[in-house]
Parts: C-alpha cells; structure tokens; sequence
C-alpha cells in the first residue's frame, strides 16, 4: 500500500495518448507509482517492462506495473485515455455511444474499488466524455477535468510567440469552449505580456486582424493536419495532461484551459468545456469569468449548445 505522501496514476488506455503521457510523466519525474490499465493486458504488460527500462535514465524512481482495477483504490488520479477508433462509416454520434459503453465498463470496476481522488479525461470527444465521467461518478464536478482546450492554447500561444518573436510564455491567450471545431479564441483578452493583441494591430508592428484569425484558424485546424500526416496526436496531448497533472500535484493555483461544468459562469449550465479554469490539488477550484465582448460570449453560447446537443442525442 502506498504511503500517504506518494503520487499515484492509474492510467486506462495504454494506447498512443496514454504511453505518451507515461512517457512525459516518468521524463518530469511527475509522480512516484504509475499503474497501467488496457483491455488489452499484454499491451499493459509490455508498456510497462519498456517504461521500467528507462527508470535508470529518469533522475526519478518511479514504480510502474501494469495492475487491474483493484489498484485504483488509493490512487490520486485516475486518467481516462481508453477509447476505440472511428471505424470506416460509423458516424461520430456512433462512435460517442461505443465510447461512452468502454467508459461504462472502466468506470464501475474504478468506482468499486472505492477510488475517491481526481478523474482526469483526454478521450474524445473529450467534453462529452468528461460530462459522462462526472454523470456516472457522482463525483463533485471539481474531481472530473477534461483537458479541454489545455492543448489547443498552448498551439495558439506557440503561434502567436512565432509571430511576435516572443516567448509563447509570454504571450497571453486562450482558446475557449469546445474541444473541437466550434472553439475560438477571445481575442479582446489576448495579451503580449500586458499590452493587448489588439493595440499591437493598431500600431506599427506590422500585425492585422486577419492575421489572427488565420492562427485561429490554424489553432482549429491542426489536429486534423496532423492526422492527415502521421493518423494520430500523441506527444502534445501527452505533455498537456504532464502539465495539468503536475498543477494538481503541486497544488498549483495555475490557470489552465480544461473542461470543466459550467454551473452559471458566463450564463451557461450543465454542460463541461474548455476554459480558464485554476487547477489545484482539489482539481478544478474554480472557473475564472473573463470580460468577452458580446460576440465572443455569443460565440461560447452557440458552443455550448453545440455540446448539450450532441450530450442529448447520445439518448
Ligand atoms: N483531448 C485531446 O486533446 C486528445 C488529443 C489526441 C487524442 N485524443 C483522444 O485520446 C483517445 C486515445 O487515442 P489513442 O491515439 O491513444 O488511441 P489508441 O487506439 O492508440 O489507444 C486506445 C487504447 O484504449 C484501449 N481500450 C479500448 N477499450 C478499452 C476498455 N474497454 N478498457 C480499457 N482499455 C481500452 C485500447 O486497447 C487502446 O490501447 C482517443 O479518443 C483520441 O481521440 C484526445
């Protein structure tokens, strides 16, 4: 059993998302047992002697075994990367309902074993399923966090960094709402450092408007690049999930943009979406309302309805 003062992830789905992850977490040395769940154990089993051959490499002494469910009980997080692939034909409501059936499945077994700690969900379409987890759980909706847009900002800010020649660490900006094509960025709160994006536009720094929207879109557009080249996203996902964990596990206070319920922020109510949210070792603690303009709350709205719509068709 492990001490009180140990960190430790059960993470189910050992697939490229999944040992990504892994591979970030025992690389930043992010917590101290890593259990690895897949319906496909020998996949588990062979993550894990792989991962354990490189502990003598990672500054760390990490324990990492591939464990059953039963594991989960004292677990601080358990992190949901498990999900199966769209089949030729099947449409993505078809897909979202096998998922949600593999999250059933996972969930009652993790539920079981008295797991009382943090859900962290990268599955996709990664909203939806955070709703679900926290619809199942019953955990308070500060326990289930979806990485909702974490990634998708940090591709705005590496963007806009190359743009401006500034450190993307100084560039402030987010991509709000869903993970998916009705995201968007609030541009009137964009920031290099503290002055707005949009004073830059105004003066002679050789930046217009639609130079933003075209990052913007670049931002919505890149997952799909990205699989049109190499069929699938890892690496980025991975190090997004190594950040939020690591924002948990240091009880941070950081300002990440994952999903979280909406209970009345911004007017909205019951749905999970990507927003600045502070990440604590408690998880979400609390959703940071920010100053949109009208279009960029309208915007948020029609993403949220775009959310609710799919959540209630799974029906
Ligand atoms: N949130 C994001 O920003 C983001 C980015 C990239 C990918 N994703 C999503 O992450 C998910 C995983 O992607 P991937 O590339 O790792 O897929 P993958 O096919 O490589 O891995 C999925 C794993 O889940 C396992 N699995 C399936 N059913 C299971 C069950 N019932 N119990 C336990 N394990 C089960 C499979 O055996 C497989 O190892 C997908 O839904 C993908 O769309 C999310």
């Amino acid at each position: 059993m492990k001490g009180d003062d140990k960190r430790k992830i059960v993470l189910v789905g050992t697939g490229m998302v999944g040992m990504s992850y892994a591979y970030a977490l025992l690389n930043q040395n992010l917590c101290d047992e890593l259990v690895l769940i897949d319906i496909d154990k020998k996949r588990a089993e062979g993550e894990a002697m792989d991962l354990n051959h490189g502990v003598a490499f990672s500054g760390g002494n990490m324990e990492i075994y591939a464990g059953d469910y039963k594991d989960c009980r004292d677990a601080d997080l358990v992190v949901l990367t498990a999900g199966l692939p769209q089949k030729e034909g099947q449409s993505r409501l078809d897909l979202l309902k096998e998922n949600r059936k593999v999250f059933r499945s996972i969930l009652e077994p993790v539920l079981e074993s008295g797991f009382h700690g943090i859900f962290l969900v990268a599955t996709n379409p990664v909203d939806i399923m955070a709703r679900i987890v926290y619809e199942i759980s019953g955990f308070p909706p500060g326990r289930v966090v979806g990485t909702g847009t974490a990634l998708d900002t940090a591709r705005l800010r590496y963007l806009l960094g190359e743009k401006f020649i500034i450190d993307p660490r100084n560039m402030h900006a987010y991509v709000m709402g869903e993970h998916g094509d009705s995201e968007f960025v609030p541009w009137s709160q964009a920031m290099m450092a503290t002055k707005p994006i949009f004073d830059l536009c105004s003066e002679t720094e050789g930046c217009h408007f639609q130079e933003l929207l075209e990052i913007e879109e670049e931002v919505r557009m890149a997952a799909y690049k990205i699989i049109e080249a190499k069929r699938a996203t890892y690496y980025g996902i991975g190090m997004a999930m190594a950040r939020i964990t690591k924002a948990i596990f240091g009880n941070e206070y950081s300002v990440l943009t994952v999903s979280a319920l909406l209970q009345g922020e911004y007017g909205e109510k019951g749905v999970f979406i990507g927003i600045p949210c502070v990440v604590n070792r408690m998880g979400v603690s609390r959703i940071i309302e920010l100053s949109l303009s009208a279009e960029e709350k309208q915007r948020l709205h029609l993403s949220c309805e775009t959310l609710d719509q799919t959540y209630q068709d799974l029906a």
